[in-house]
């Protein structure tokens, strides 16, 4: 009597964990929790004196600017081939579209309110204001200058033909970044607050700030707008992955070679530090990675000896969220990489080294169906070492 009740309660109890597991194998999974500060799109005025919020507008006196813009990632939040197949496969959630379409008149439809209290499905209602041209401007002027109908700057002026009001957090380093790139958010089944597309993960909010601004936007001297006198300014660059100069400026490649005579024996140890990023290289979405390869070649130019190192955020995705492992490289701290090999009758002519970052790898671009135009990896450093 005792015992089949007793073998009662465990084939329960087992039957509740692999129902369980297997909820949690199936269930869809939102990798991050919205917080408020992107859970609804942004309502914007056009300030007095302006005909519209439009990029474009800005660009009729701010040249320059509106140029170096048009060349970043920010112009291409919406219209990036990568992100449009990455939306579409991930259900084309709102959510994606308070980072990169964050007006409100760049999004079909107004954020009335929400279903969940995790805030993943919102209530939402037709905009009658929504504006395609200015969805396809992604990250757009107006979403880091326009408040309650005034232009939000960094300096004081008297010169604009719109109202300006003066920002202090806009020369702060971070805080014109931090609504998308800087967030994070503790829920009980992930052991790692990844923010949305896990963007500068290892920058903790409340965390000695690094200079966003400094680095992704270069200062110079020069006439803000058409026709104006020269003054500092920045650049609107926003660099990083998509420029191979930008991600090679952060590298630092240095390497020694050891012979061990008696033991006849060849070793080099390459190191390699992040002396130009004040984040992880590489940092990003947890797509982007980098590779050493290394090969040694014997006079016909054939393989002896191969292998490769990747520089990578290694993460579980299920049942449970876990950062397993993580090898990439932290700012200013150098690492190192050995190659060895032994003599014998095929003696190397070379050993080619090449580092290469990754945007994305070949697995996940067949998964979600892109068809990139640009390639989805290229090297940053190479050399041949005559041996
Ligand atoms: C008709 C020309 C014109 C248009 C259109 C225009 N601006 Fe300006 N803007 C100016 C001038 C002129 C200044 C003053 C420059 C100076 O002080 O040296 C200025 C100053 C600024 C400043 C700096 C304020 C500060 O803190 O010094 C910002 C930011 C700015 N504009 C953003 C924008 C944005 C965003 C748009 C589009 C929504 C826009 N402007 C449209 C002419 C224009
Ligand atoms: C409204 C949200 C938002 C804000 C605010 C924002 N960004 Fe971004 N940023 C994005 C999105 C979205 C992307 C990705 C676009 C894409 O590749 O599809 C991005 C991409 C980037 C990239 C990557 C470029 C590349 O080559 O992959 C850099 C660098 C960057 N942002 C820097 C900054 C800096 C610095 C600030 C603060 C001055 C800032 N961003 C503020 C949304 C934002
Ligand atoms: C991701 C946020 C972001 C976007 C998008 C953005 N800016 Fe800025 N902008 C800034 C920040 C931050 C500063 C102030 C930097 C500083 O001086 O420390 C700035 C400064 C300016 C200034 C003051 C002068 C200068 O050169 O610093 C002007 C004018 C300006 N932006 C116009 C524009 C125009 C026009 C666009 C669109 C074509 C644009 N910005 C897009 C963040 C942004
Ligand atoms: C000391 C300079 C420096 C500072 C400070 C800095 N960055 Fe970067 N950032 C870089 C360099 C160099 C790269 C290119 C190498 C890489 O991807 O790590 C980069 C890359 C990026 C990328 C591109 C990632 C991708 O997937 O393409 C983003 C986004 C970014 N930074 C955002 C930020 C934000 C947000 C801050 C502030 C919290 C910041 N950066 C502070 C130098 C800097
Ligand atoms: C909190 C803001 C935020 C939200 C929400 C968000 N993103 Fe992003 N997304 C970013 C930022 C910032 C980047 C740039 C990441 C980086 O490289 O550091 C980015 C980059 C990307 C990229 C990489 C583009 C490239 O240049 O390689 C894809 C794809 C993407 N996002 C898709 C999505 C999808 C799909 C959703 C909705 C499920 C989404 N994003 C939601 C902020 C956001």
């Amino acid at each position: 009597m005792k015992n089949t009740r007793a073998k009662k309660t465990l084939t329960i109890t087992l039957l509740l964990i692999i129902s369980f597991f297997a909820w949690r194998f199936l269930r869809p999974i939102n990798i991050f929790v919205v917080d408020e500060k992107f859970e609804r799109p942004i309502h914007v005025e056009i300030p007095q004196g302006l005909r519209s919020i439009s990029a474009k507008e800005c660009g009729r006196c701010h040249v320059e600017i509106y140029k170096e813009w048009s060349g970043s990632m920010h112009a291409m939040a919406w219209e990036d081939p990568y992100f449009q197949i990455d939306f579409v496969y991930d259900d084309s959630k709102q959510i994606c579209l308070n980072c990169h379409t964050p007006l409100e008149n760049q999004q079909k439809e107004l954020v009335l309110g929400f279903k969940d209290r995790g805030k993943f499905d919102p209530i939402l209602g037709p905009n009658p204001n929504s504006d395609a041209d200015l969805r396809d401007e992604g990250v757009t002027c107006a979403v880091c200058h326009v408040k309650e109908g005034r232009i939000v700057g960094p300096y004081e002026t008297t010169d604009a033909p719109h109202p300006v009001t003066v920002d202090p957090g806009m020369t702060s380093g971070m805080k014109p970044c931090q609504r998308c790139h800087v967030v994070s958010g503790n829920r009980w089944d992930t052991f790692y607050s990844i923010p949305p597309c896990g963007t500068v993960a290892e920058i903790k909010e409340g965390a000695q700030e690094p200079n966003c601004v400094g680095c992704h936007m270069p200062e110079i001297r020069r006439p803000v707008a058409t026709g104006t006198k020269e003054r500092k300014g920045r650049q609107h660059l926003f660099r990083g992955g998509h420029h191979s100069e930008m991600v090679r400026s952060a590298l630092q490649v240095k390497y020694r070679k050891e012979i061990e005579k008696d033991e006849n024996r060849t070793k080099f140890i390459f190191t390699l530090t992040n002396t130009g990023a004040a984040h992880y290289l590489p940092t990003g979405t947890p797509d982007r990675y980098l590779t050493l390869e290394l090969r040694l070649l014997d006079r016909e130019s054939r393989v002896i000896k191969e292998k490769t190192y990747k520089m990578k955020r290694y993460i579980l995705w299920r049942p449970f969220i876990i950062d397993l492992k993580d090898t990439r490289l932290p700012y200013g701290l150098p690492r190192e990489y050995i190659f060895e090999f032994k003599h014998d009758n095929n003696p190397p002519k070379e050993l080619d080294v090449t580092i290469r970052y990754h945007l994305l790898d070949e697995k996940r671009k067949k998964a979600i169906g892109y068809e990139n135009r640009e390639p989805i990896a290229y090297p940053i450093y190479s050399i041949e070492i005559p041996l």
